[in-house]
């Protein structure tokens, strides 16, 4: 039998700033409940021009890694769709403000949503043949729709990090998935726009249809582990995202499992849900790392929950490609998570009005020549993008 092998430390960082989802349904003459309800978010985090993703990946990786981490880990995956670069990996960028030991290699991991889960396989691959070694597996987006678009609301921003490592302390990850790909456009971006190109309507649906056929080859090969998974965790671009998948997957004609059992999972399923939302809600979409938002949400939230319970986590990336993996709950993972950390990052956001929020949107970069000066005045917090000159990065740190 092979070792433990999974998620021992988990960072989070989340923009200081938010929008009110009732102020923005009110400035856009939307009935608030479209948007508290119907799609499930009440707040949207919004970054600064200074919070790249480098910025927010560090940010979130600086929290959790110890000075034998930084000897330690072996890998810097980067899993993003806001890329800046087309050939320099944002991990290299990691790799040198977090100080981590100068044999590790840094790499980038691209399948929209869906990269951090290729990431974290990868890593447990890794670590799995070298069970002294350790990767550092960082998800950061920024989610843009433009203004007044349908998807507005469903932006957000952040970063996640996890460091793989034997024994892990907060979940171990399982061997067995399954996914699927099928070529479609519900959701991409092109090098030359600044938004996502999205076929909302279609692109809902799609994440149901893959959801409901990764549950049925579950159901064909290996129904036994089915019925042990105690919670699905989904990918959440937003929260009611994860339910419409579930009420899918239990209007599917099931042949190859007993509909009793399906009916008692889906039940107790959908009755731990609104624990895997809570963070979710008040962020928006982060993207890659969206469906590890919602499995820190659950661990804090879900109060039936206990060491050795099974989860399933379902990752979503447009384009697209879905994988259903699952990982077994660690007895230290509460103390391992840091709640109090967690609620204090949280707690200290303020809240933007939306001219504010409309003048930060608008303000991009715009030019590759131009020179961005970040001034020490600004309301930078930990690490941001304090330059760009002769088209090179610099960043810095504010304690
Ligand atoms: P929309 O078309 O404006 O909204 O945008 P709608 O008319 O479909 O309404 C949304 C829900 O609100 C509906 O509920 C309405 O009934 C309800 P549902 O039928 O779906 O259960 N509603 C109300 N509820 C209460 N009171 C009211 C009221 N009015 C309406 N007064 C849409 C929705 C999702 C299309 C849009 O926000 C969008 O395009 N978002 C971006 C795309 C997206 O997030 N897609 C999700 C699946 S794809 C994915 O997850 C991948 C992704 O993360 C990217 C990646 O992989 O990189 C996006």
């Amino acid at each position: 039998m092979s070792m433990s092998v999974g998620i021992d430390k988990i960072g989070l960082y989340i923009p200081q700033h938010y929008v009110d989802t009732e102020d923005l349904a009110n400035a856009r003459g939307v009935d608030p409940a479209k948007y508290l309800v119907g799609i499930g978010q009440e707040k949207m985090a919004i970054p600064l021009l200074e919070q790249d993703i480098i910025a927010l990946a560090a940010n979130a990786a600086k929290q959790i890694l110890s000075p034998e981490d930084l000897e330690e880990i072996d890998q810097i995956i980067f899993a993003t769709e806001s890329s800046f670069d087309f050939s320099k990996a944002s991990a290299i960028y990691l790799h040198d403000l977090l100080n981590i030991q100068p044999y590790a290699k840094s790499y980038e991991i691209k399948q929209a949503c869906y990269g951090m889960t290729a990431g974290i396989q990868s890593a447990c691959d890794y670590v799995q043949l070298r069970p002294q070694r350790k990767v550092l597996v960082v998800s950061a987006d920024i989610a843009r729709y433009g203004l007044n678009s349908s998807g507005e609301v469903t932006q957000g921003a952040g970063a996640v990090a996890l460091l793989i490592t034997a024994n892990p302390r907060i979940l171990a990850i399982q061997q067995e998935s399954i996914s699927v790909t099928s070529n479609q456009f519900d959701f991409w971006r092109p090098h030359y726009s600044d938004v996502a190109l999205v076929d909302g309507h279609y692109s809902t649906q799609l994440y149901q249809e893959l959801y409901v056929q990764v549950m049925e080859r579950l159901e064909l090969t290996n129904p036994t582990y089915l019925q042990t998974i105690k919670a699905m965790v989904f990918h959440l671009p937003f929260t009611k995202m994860g339910l419409k998948a579930l009420n899918s997957y239990a209007q599917s004609e099931s042949t190859h499992f007993d509909l009793e059992k399906k009916a008692a999972l889906l039940n107790q399923w959908q009755a731990i849900y609104p624990a895997t939302t809570v963070l979710n809600r008040q962020v928006g979409n982060l993207y890659t790392g969206s469906l590890y938002l919602s499995l820190i949400s659950l661990l804090m939230f879900a109060e039936e929950l206990t060491s050795g319970d099974v989860i399933g986590l379902f990752s979503y990336g447009s384009g697209a490609v879905a994988e259903l993996i699952t990982g077994i709950i660690q007895p230290q993972y509460l103390e391992m998570l840091n709640t109090n950390q967690i609620q204090a990052h949280f707690d200290r956001r303020t809240k933007l009005t939306i001219a504010e929020y409309e003048a930060i949107f608008n303000e991009t970069l715009a030019s590759n020549e131009e020179v961005l000066n970040v001034s020490d005045g600004t309301p930078g917090e930990g690490f941001y993008l304090k330059k760009i000159d002769a088209h090179r990065r610099y960043y810095d740190y504010k304690p």
